[in-house]
């Protein structure tokens, strides 16, 4: 599984650092590619020549020492499929969390974007600190995974939380992410997002309040598991892929049906307008001589009903917001709407949904499953939901 994988491996100054040698040999032994990051102090608990003979690679330390015209931090981050960094101190998961790149591993750690793991060692007082908690809070919010250490003897002489976790664990980690990274290579994915905007005349417009983020989390997790990504979107988000952008459900309409042949997914996280008025005015409406005025409007296509109608073998996802009586409307659409997946919101609540970072969703599939995904992220709801549809 790990074989030509490429792992970025940061080490930073504490006494699990010797633990390591033995990782960066288990990957070696399976034919992975090993690079290490130290950080000056990661020094003080292992030598350079060790980790340099143990990953038969050079092992990165300063941040000024380039030798070609790529800055080293952009050039190790694009060199790598993963990067893990184990031991973790809290000093550099508090810099990693707020941003801070200081030395050569939180540089790289700031210019990275594909999947991170960190691997925390420390003392127990130190793991209990309020900043470290909130700090590596932030870190799994951006969709990086927390290896918690284990509670046991520390080597600082305290019992407690704090050392780090099996080496078991984290090979495990690292595999599991690099096999996911692989599942949808080859898939064509198509997604929506934002809420569609029905004009009026040339200033209004109808529209709601969907920010278009649930969908561009999931766009972003399809391409790190290996698709080829078309986003089709309101929000003109700067994005990695393919992007068409779109106003009213007509218009979005028409911009999946030219994908539709070719793909292999089509995810409807968009909240298209039921309506849209009846007759466009070319000039703006004015407000002079009415006072009141009347909208006629008529029905949008059901973009999504409509695909599921002339499917082949596409997997199809709709979404369904729902302020109340959730699992009853949310069965009834997936039987009306005969999509394979319906993922359901409860936008009852202000705590999740529109607009936030976080959201909760209920996965309902056509063969009746029910799988309940708790509050997170919306990256790592996005990860579940294809988790849960990838597996068809
Ligand atoms: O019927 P309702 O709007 O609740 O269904 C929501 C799901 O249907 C979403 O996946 C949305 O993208 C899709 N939809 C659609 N065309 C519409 C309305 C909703 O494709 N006109």
């Amino acid at each position: 599984m790990l074989q030509g994988k490429h792992i970025l491996l940061g080490i930073t100054g504490g006494i699990a650092a010797y633990k390591i040698c033995t990782l960066i040999r288990d990957f070696k032994k399976v034919g992975a590619e090993v690079k290490v990051i130290a950080t000056p102090n990661a020094l003080n608990f292992v030598t350079k020549l060790t980790l340099q003979n143990l990953s038969q690679n050079e092992v990165y330390i300063e941040e000024f020492d380039i030798k070609n015209w790529k800055p080293e931090h952009i050039s190790l981050a694009d060199w790598a499929d993963i990067m893990l960094i184990a031991p973790a101190t809290a000093n550099t998961i508090s810099k990693i969390a707020q941003g801070i790149a200081d030395n050569l591993l939180t540089s790289v750690a700031c210019a990275f974007s594909k999947k991170m793991i960190i691997a925390p060692a420390m003392n127990v007082n130190m793991w209990n600190n309020d900043a470290v908690q909130n700090n590596l809070k932030i870190l799994q919010k951006r969709g990086i995974e927390i290896l918690e250490p284990e509670s046991g003897f520390l080597a600082c002489g305290y019992m407690g939380k704090g050392r780090l976790c099996s080496l078991d664990k984290i090979y495990n980690a690292v595999e599991e992410t690099l096999k996911y990274s692989q599942k949808l290579k080859g898939q064509k994915v198509v997604i929506t997002a934002g809420g569609t905007v029905e004009e009026i005349d040339p200033v209004r417009y109808i529209s709601n309040y969907s920010s278009g983020k649930m969908g561009l989390a999931l766009a972003k997790s399809a391409q790190s598991m290996g698709a080829e990504v078309v986003f089709i979107t309101t929000k003109d988000f700067d994005v990695p892929f393919k992007k068409v952008l779109v106003k009213s459900a007509q218009d979005m309409q028409n911009a999946i049906n030219e994908e539709f042949d070719t793909a292999n997914y089509i995810i409807m996280a968009a909240a298209v307008a039921d309506y849209r008025v009846k007759e466009f005015s070319e000039q703006k409406i004015k407000k002079e001589n009415n006072d009141s005025i009347t909208l006629e409007l008529v029905k949008n296509p059901d973009i999504l009903a409509d695909l599921c109608k002339n499917k082949t073998s596409q997997t199809i996802v709709g979404f369904c917001a729902e302020s109340e009586n959730l699992m009853e409307n949310a069965k009834t659409k997936i039987e009306k709407k005969g999509c394979d997946y319906l993922v359901a919101n409860d936008i009852s609540r202000k705590d999740i949904g529109f607009n936030s970072d976080e959201n909760e969703v209920t996965i309902l599939s056509q063969d009746g499953a029910i799988k309940k995904i708790s509050k997170a992220s919306k990256s790592v709801i996005a990860r579940k939901i294809w988790e849960c549809i990838s597996t068809k």
